[in-house]
């Protein structure tokens, strides 16, 4: 079995490894010439991820791992080709095909008798079989029959990949069961985890989307409770807590936000298969409001004990929407840099991932820790790890008058004795 990964990108370049660790010969895909460089000398190019340094430096100096940006000899010369390249998406949901579509078409130019496709690429129910299937057939091969074709939902998360693909079972769904049956047996010789079938394509691109879009709602609860904890002075993460310990109680923690490529923007993709199915999904879009208001709430924290935030220096703790992940897309901290702009705020961020001129390029002034001018109010946005141990004292002595926590990192006792009024998301 040789094995062909497109788009070695943060969930990519681990996939490509971890097939590579199990002994298969490996041909990691992309555009970019700096990456595929870079995996060819056995260096890493995805920063923050444990255990990927190691397994590429590992599986090329074995021989079994390497890159090219020829994808069509490289697809020529496997029987098993894996599709994780980015589906853009603005952020109301509007699909733009074309990376998908591209690799797809040069696929199709190298694609063999007797192959394997599987898209993990995360994909509108139906992109399968309706959008990727024809353009894939334009080779003169019939999927199903002269090469197998499947999709399987990649339900991982960067930063922790290995001990994902470890634990969560992996789902399959082909376009009919000769590839089904194909796709488990790949992913039973590549992985650790459990795999499971499921009945089609289409109800594996669904159980993608339903489990992003039940953890979206699930959020907006949450951060519902938060909204009226903070109007009653409640502790929602002790209620949370407690309310979880009913078994029938799954209650997810509140925030300020969710960002990043999936989670804010594949629950717009299932809103519109089920409008084009004749379904109204009030609640999915409802929560997709309740989560993208809560920078504006937040920001409402701060105004509620400063009165008009005109002139007022305000500091952004954070510019990913992710601890620890230099990745920026729909950041929650956006969206609160443009309110507090629009207030008429001044705005400082701070992230330790991030150059001043990567921070400057999104509007608003960089601060080092230690070079902060006199602020006001702090709103942390990310829960990067230093944020945990800051020096309260130092932050009163800027003039901190009140600090909202997006994340719940700190408790209300901890700011006791500091002097700042401390306000977290519904605590
Ligand atoms: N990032 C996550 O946490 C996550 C989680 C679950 C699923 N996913 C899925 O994985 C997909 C990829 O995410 P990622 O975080 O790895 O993206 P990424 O941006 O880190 O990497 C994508 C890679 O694809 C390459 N690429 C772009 N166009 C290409 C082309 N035409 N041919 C070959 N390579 C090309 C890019 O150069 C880049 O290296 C997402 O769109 C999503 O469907 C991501």
């Amino acid at each position: 079995m040789k094995i062909c990964v497109i788009g070695l990108g943060k969930i990519g370049l681990p996939l490509a490894a971890q097939y590579a660790s199990k002994g298969f010969p490996v041909i990691g895909c992309d555009i970019n010439q700096e990456v595929v460089d870079s995996v060819n000398s056995g260096i890493s190019h995805v920063t923050e991820e444990p255990g990927l340094d190691e397994k590429v430096k590992d599986a090329v100096k074995k021989g079994l791992l390497s890159a090219t940006t020829d994808t069509v000899s490289a697809v020529k010369e496997s029987n098993v080709i894996v599709i994780i390249v980015p589906l853009v998406v603005d952020p109301k949901g509007n699909i733009d095909y074309s990376i998908v579509d591209s690799v797809t078409k040069v696929v199709a130019e190298g694609l063999q008798k007797g192959s394997l496709v599987v898209y993990e690429t995360t994909l509108p129910v139906g992109g399968t079989r309706n959008r990727m299937a024809p353009i894939l057939e334009k080779s003169n091969l019939k999927s199903g029959e002269d090469f197998y074709l499947v999709f399987s939902p990649e339900r991982v998360s960067s930063g922790v990949m290995f001990e994902y693909l470890e634990d969560i079972p992996k789902i399959v769904g082909g376009v009919n069961e000769k590839s089904t049956k194909q796709g488990l047996e790949f992913y039973e010789r590549v992985l650790d985890s459990k795999v499971v079938s499921v009945s089609s394509s289409e109800a594996a691109e669904s159980t993608k989307l339903f489990g992003m879009v039940y953890r979206d709602i699930n959020i907006a609860v949450a951060n519902e409770f938060a909204k009226f904890c903070n109007a009653k002075g409640f502790d929602v993460n002790e209620i949370i807590s407690a309310s979880n310990t009913n078994p029938h109680s799954h209650i997810l923690l509140p925030g300020i936000g969710v960002g990043g490529h999936c989670a804010p923007v594949y629950p717009y993709f299932l809103i519109k298969n089920a409008a084009d199915a004749g379904v109204d999904m009030v609640l999915s879009k409802a929560s997709r409001e309740i989560n993208d208001g809560m920078p504006d709430f937040a920001v409402g924290l701060v105004e509620k004990e400063l009165g008009s935030l005109k002139g007022r220096n305000i500091l952004v703790l954070g510019l990913a929407y992710r601890g620890n992940v230099k990745e920026t897309f729909l950041s929650p901290s956006l969206s609160i840099i443009k309110h507090l702009d629009d207030r008429g705020a001044n705005v400082y961020v701070h992230d330790p991932l991030f150059s001043d001129d990567e921070i400057r390029r999104f509007g608003a002034e960089s601060a080092g820790m230690g070079n902060l001018p006199s602020i006001d109010a702090v709103i942390l946005v990310t829960n990067h790890k230093e944020y945990g141990s800051m020096d309260l004292k130092e932050l009163r002595e800027k003039g901190v008058q009140i600090f909202v926590d997006g994340r719940n990192v700190f408790s209300k006792n901890e700011f006791k004795e500091s002097g700042i009024i401390y306000r977290g998301i519904g605590t």
